[in-house]
């Protein structure tokens, strides 16, 4: 049988570059290699764990479909899905529940990130969400997940979960890994922390156009160009000759890392700590890199859009494989929990 790959995107808006480099490549990756059987999902009941507008939800996981279809997952060779679409999965999420603490759930990074953005919605909904990402990928036995860095506490609460109901059970859960890609951080635009959706200015979305990416990539917020660099642990330090720490420094240096090459980034870098780098020259040619990476994705996502009854019918398939699949992990579940 083949090793089975699961991931999913919220459906919180259109997909951005982080997306594309964190998760997306990898996803496509991975559905290329005859070894693996891939799911891909839009996880819109993590969606609703947060304040959220029906009528933007609905458009919204319709749009994530759209840019995985676009970006280039194949529904020929990947299971195209909607998460809500599949009971399974939260019925799934509730056994995982009852061997989940609250306060194991409460001290993860991403709950209390959450917390503090929402005060008012420290929902139950919001505490369980790692159990229903668990759930999500091990209603198919996934082997691998591809996500970005800041997935990893989730995914270790993934392989808790296995481990627990393996021993309780005997379920054969596999303990699920993340599959890496090397845009697994991508940076915020402000040079503060990873590009987000929620965090406006942060990010470039994968339909932005030419002009549009130059403005973004103009304004992130650089130095006079010549300073000091430390490589301080895995984080390089740009400091420039004002002495102030330059944020904005270091991710344009991971942007023309990622799409200039790391000879680039070296000679920039020496250019840095001698004659200084003119940072206008290097944001246009790097703009212009991005789209031309983005140019393809935005031609076929026109064609998607004039096409709504295909784009229907991939959902409508998906949905139903997806269905099949983890019925049958659940129908073995609940043998062994004594609800059979
Ligand atoms: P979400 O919607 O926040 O993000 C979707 C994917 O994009 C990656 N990502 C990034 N990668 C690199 N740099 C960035 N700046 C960046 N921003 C986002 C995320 O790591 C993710 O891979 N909990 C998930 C959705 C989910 C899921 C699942 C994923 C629900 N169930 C099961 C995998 C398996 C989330 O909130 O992703």
């Amino acid at each position: 049988m083949k090793k089975r790959v699961l991931s999913g995107v919220r459906a919180t808006g259109k997909l951005h570059l982080g997306n594309y480099l964190g998760a997306v490549k990898g996803m496509m990756a991975l559905q290329d290699d005859p070894q693996y059987e891939t799911f891909y999902m839009v996880a819109d009941l993590h969606t609703i764990t947060t304040p959220y507008d029906p009528q933007e939800l609905r458009k919204n996981r319709r749009e994530i479909i759209l840019d995985y279809l676009a970006a280039g997952l194949d529904p020929e060779k990947s299971i195209i899905f909607q998460q809500s679409e599949v009971p399974q999965h939260t019925e799934l999420a509730f056994f995982f529940s009852s061997v989940t603490t609250i306060a194991k759930m409460q001290h993860l990074p991403t709950f209390k990130e959450k917390v503090k953005q929402y005060p008012e919605h420290a929902t139950l909904a919001l505490l369980n969400y790692p159990a229903l990402m668990a759930a999500d990928i091990l209603a198919y036995k996934a082997e691998l997940v591809p996500v970005g860095i800041d997935q990893e506490p989730h995914l270790e609460v993934a392989r808790e979960i296995a481990r627990r109901f393996n021993q309780d059970y005997g379920t054969d859960f596999p303990e699920p890994k993340r599959f890496k890609t090397v845009g697994e951080y991508i940076p915020s635009l402000t040079g503060e922390g990873k590009m987000s959706k929620s965090i406006e200015g942060s990010y470039i979305n994968l339909s932005d156009n030419l002009e549009t990416i130059k403005s973004k990539i103009a304004k992130i917020p650089t130095d006079s160009g010549k300073g000091t660099i430390h490589p301080a642990g895995k984080d390089t330090v740009y400091t420039s000759d004002a002495g102030t720490v330059s944020p904005g420094t270091g991710a344009l240096m991971s942007f023309v890392h990622l799409f200039m090459g790391g000879d680039k980034r070296r000679e920039l870098e020496t250019q840095y700590e001698t004659s200084g780098i003119r940072y206008g020259d290097v944001k246009k040619e790097l703009s212009e890199l991005i789209f031309a990476e983005l140019a393809g994705f935005q031609g076929k996502r026109l064609e998607l859009e004039a096409n709504p009854e295909y784009v229907d019918l991939i959902i409508k398939k998906g949905n139903e494989r997806a269905r099949a699949a983890a019925e049958n992990t659940i129908r073995d579940v609940k043998e062994k929990m004594g609800l059979l």
